[in-house]
């Protein structure tokens, strides 16, 4: 019993310094796309990624990846997102969700 709960804290903990790696490593791959949707995610010339979840900015990043149509502008950001790697997009993802 007691091995099992120390079990699942270490594993929350190991969960959280992990998400805490992702947005570190997002961060620094956020540079480029700061210029349009803002430093806070708050939107610029591109939509506002602050508040957005993290799942649907993956789910978006991909649709970009894979040329896929989602606004007016989508062909802007398939060369936004072709040189990322599916981590890269988690990464950005883990991090643009630490925007309030
Ligand atoms: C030159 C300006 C520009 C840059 C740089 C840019 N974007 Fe975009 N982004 C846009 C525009 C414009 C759209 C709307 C595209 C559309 O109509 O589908 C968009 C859409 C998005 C969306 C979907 C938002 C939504 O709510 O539908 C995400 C997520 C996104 N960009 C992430 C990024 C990331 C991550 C980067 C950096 C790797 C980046 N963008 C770089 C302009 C830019």
């Amino acid at each position: 019993m007691k091995i099992s709960i120390a079990l699942v804290a270490a594993m929350a903990f190991l969960s959280v310094a992990a998400q805490a790696q992702d947005a570190a490593a997002g961060k620094t791959k956020y540079a480029t796309c700061a210029a349009c949707h803002g430093a806070q995610g708050q939107g610029g010339a591109g939509p506002k990624l602050a508040g957005q979840k993290p799942e649907v900015i993956v789910q978006k990043l991909t649709t970009y990846k894979n040329k896929g149509q989602i606004g007016a502008q989508s062909q802007l950001m398939w060369g936004m997102a072709a040189g990322l790697s599916a981590d890269d997009i988690k990464n950005i993802a883990a991090y643009t969700a630490t925007f309030k």
